[in-house]
């Protein structure tokens, strides 16, 4: 080799070998960079789906903060997912904000929460209500103007009255009353029901515990299965009720015996013809406008059922002197326990359609008669309430709802044991008692409202 080449060589080799390792660390610069780029990307993906996720929801909290709700509830609302619905409708009220917080919240009727105090609160009966209200046509506008001004005990008569379509006059008229009416007594200056206009049949005419009443009629070819004519000692002669009231006015009427109390059925089943002879003839001296506040029409009277009486303490009193007696005092306090209704009570007039009558009573059956009487309702009411098949099966609410407002439900447990027989609601010790008339008085002619 001659000295030139090998000097070639030798400076070819290093330039070689010199080019070789800065190609790996170039090559190495290279990953290292790729690396950390895909590193930082990985990273700027990371950020980015972290600020997607909490940007919106620091934004919402912000939102909800800004509606008045505090951190706590705020948390609670995102793990109820209700973020979306209550910021989209601009939702608040302490009530709503308070249920959420305890998860109490009935997320079917969110926005009635929002109209109602934490001192009126909401419970399954006003959702129930709510439910019947709509099947009768409010909507829902309406339905919040409601709960937002009345009480559960204004809105219930809603059931019975005709349906408002300007519901603003009904609810100015609760309010002006609104400090003497509650459970007992339900007073308004404006009526609000046109009897006989809405006229419909009978729901179910094989029910013991049917409606009948200015709305609800039976036809004139209705007559009660199994009339049982009624012992003496329980009614003045002839009188007949379908045999399941009979015996139920037989097992009153002896526990009011045993507590040295008598009444008697002055006027009991009533035919549809029996009804209009008797409607005319207080037409005849009262006028028809007098006459529709005590009598019903044809059809429309609770005596066709055969689960109907009038009262009186002897045969031959006037059921309208009931109210004076310690009878009415113990009749109308146990009734209830026999399955048995004061139908017509004081000052309830305005839902039931009738002026107080303290000797009318109709037999709904023990379970239905004891529920009524928790209830605080007037049957009319109730019935609309808890019994009325519904005209539109989409507005039922929820089999939970319907389960925890089953009227059974109204009934204490005490309820269920048997009653005490003694009567202090009777009358005090120095009144008189009535004395028993066991025999009928053949004269005694029917006394009836
Ligand atoms: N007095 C009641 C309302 C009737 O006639 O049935
Ligand atoms: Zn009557």
């Amino acid at each position: 080799m001659t000295k030139k080449r090998r000097r070639r060589l030798r400076f070819r080799l290093p330039q070689v070998q010199s080019g070789t390792s800065t190609t790996v660390k170039k090559k190495k610069r290279r990953r290292r960079f790729r690396l950390r780029k895909e590193a930082y990307l990985v990273l700027a993906g990371i950020a980015a789906v972290l600020c997607l996720i909490f940007i919106p929801r620091a934004i919402d909290n912000n939102n909800l903060k800004k509606l008045g709700y505090d951190k706590e509830t705020i948390k609670a609302i995102r793990e109820q997912k209700l973020t979306k619905t209550i910021l989209s409708n601009e939702w608040y009220s302490n009530y709503l904000a308070q249920s959420i917080k305890n998860e109490t919240l009935n997320t079917d009727y969110t926005e009635l929460y929002t109209v109602v105090t934490s001192q009126r609160g909401l419970t399954d009966r006003d959702f129930l209500l709510y439910n019947r209200l709509k099947d009768k046509g409010y909507t829902d506008k309406q339905l919040l103007n409601l709960y937002r001004n009345l009480r559960y005990v204004d809105l219930t008569p809603l059931l019975v009255f005709d349906y408002q379509g300007d519901e603003s006059g009904y609810i100015s008229d609760c309010q002006a009353n609104m400090s003497n009416n509650d459970e007992t007594a339900f007073v308004l200056d404006g009526t609000y029901y046109t009897p006989y206009e809405n006229a419909r049949p009978v729901d179910d005419t094989a029910s013991v515990s049917m409606l009948v009443n200015k709305t609800y009629f039976l036809d004139d070819t209705y007559t009660p299965k199994n009339l049982t004519a009624l012992s003496n000692l329980y009614a003045a002669p002839d009188r007949e009720l379908a045999g399941i009231a009979a015996e139920a006015l037989a097992e009153w009427a002896n526990a009011g015996r045993d507590n040295d109390v008598y009444f008697y059925a002055t006027s009991a089943y009533r035919s549809y013809e029996d009804q209009q002879a008797l409607y005319d003839s207080y037409v005849a001296s009262l006028g028809q406008e007098q006459t529709d506040q005590v009598s019903a029409r044809a059809g429309f009277s609770e005596h066709q059922t055969g689960f109907t009486v009038d009262l009186a303490a002897t045969h031959e009193d006037a059921y309208s002197e009931f109210s004076q007696t310690r009878a009415y005092r113990w009749a109308s306090a146990h009734c209830w326990e026999y399955g048995w209704l004061l139908r017509y009570p004081e000052n309830k007039d305005a839902i039931t359609g009738y002026e107080f009558e303290s000797w009318h009573f109709r037999y709904v059956g023990k379970d239905v008669s004891e529920a009524v009487h928790y209830s605080n309702l007037t049957f009319d009411e109730f019935y609309m309430l808890y019994l009325k098949p519904w005209d539109n099966e989409n507005n039922k609410p929820s089999q939970e709802i319907l389960d925890s407002t089953n009227y059974l439900k109204l009934i204490p447990a005490a309820a269920e044991e048997p009653q005490e027989t003694s009567a202090p609601e009777a009358g005090s010790d120095s009144e008189p008692a009535e004395t028993a008339d066991s025999s009928a008085s053949p004269e005694a002619t029917e006394k009836a409202n």
